[in-house]
């Protein structure tokens, strides 16, 4: 029990670091929650115009939840249960995070690091989802939402039952998060990649 409640606080808090907020306040471009669709992520901080700026986010928002995955393995010799707590709580972190008044991002980067730190294979074919639908609609939430629902399926075939309810339990979150995004894309107002600024929400 103990060592799950640390895989939980410890993946949480790996999680909560808003990479996006911080890079480009860092970078003096001030808060990135009032640009674009008001997102920390890294198809926000691209409608900044910064594609430096949206790669790093990109990697460090993946690369945290694949890091508390990771050291969840090491420190437990990879118990499933404790990969699993790490994992699903530093998505948690990073989408309810205690720093930002539990208001943060969408978790598609840190889902798809935790994913690809679980089970490789997982991560490289969510990605290949979102690149691919990303490449033929050229809209990131409709990429990140294909990703996510094949998700469990990909982790059933690569993994296991294990990988595919963890999966499942994220793509579920990630639905959640992308609210008003599902609105946007079925009134066919939903920005296109490179689209530049347009309204919070
Ligand atoms: O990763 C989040 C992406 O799917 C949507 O981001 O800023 O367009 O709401 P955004």
């Amino acid at each position: 029990v103990l060592t799950l409640a640390a895989a939980a606080i410890g993946g949480y808090l790996l999680g909560s670091v808003p990479f996006g907020l911080v890079l480009t306040r860092a970078a003096g471009l001030g808060d990135i929650r009032s640009i674009g669709s008001g997102n920390i992520g890294a198809t926000n901080v691209l409608r900044t115009g910064h594609k430096g700026l949206a790669l790093a986010t990109l990697l460090l928002d993946g690369g945290k939840g694949a890091i508390a995955v990771g050291l969840a393995a090491l420190l437990t010799g990879a118990d499933d249960l404790a990969m699993l707590t790490a994992g699903f709580a530093a998505v948690l972190g990073h989408n309810y995070p205690v720093w930002l008044g539990f208001k943060g991002g969408k978790g598609v980067a840190t889902t798809f690091g935790t994913l690809a730190a679980a089970c490789w294979p997982v991560g490289v074919a969510c990605g290949l989802t979102w690149l691919a639908v990303a490449a033929l609609a050229r809209i990131s939430s409709a990429a990140a939402l294909a990703a996510l629902a094949l998700s469990p399926v990909y982790a059933w075939l690569f993994s296991g039952p294990a990988a595919a309810l963890m999966a499942f339990g994220l793509a579920v979150m990630g639905f959640h998060r992308h609210q008003a995004n599902i609105a946007r894309l079925l009134k066919g107002e939903e920005p296109r990649i490179g689209a530049g600024r347009r309204k919070k929400g």
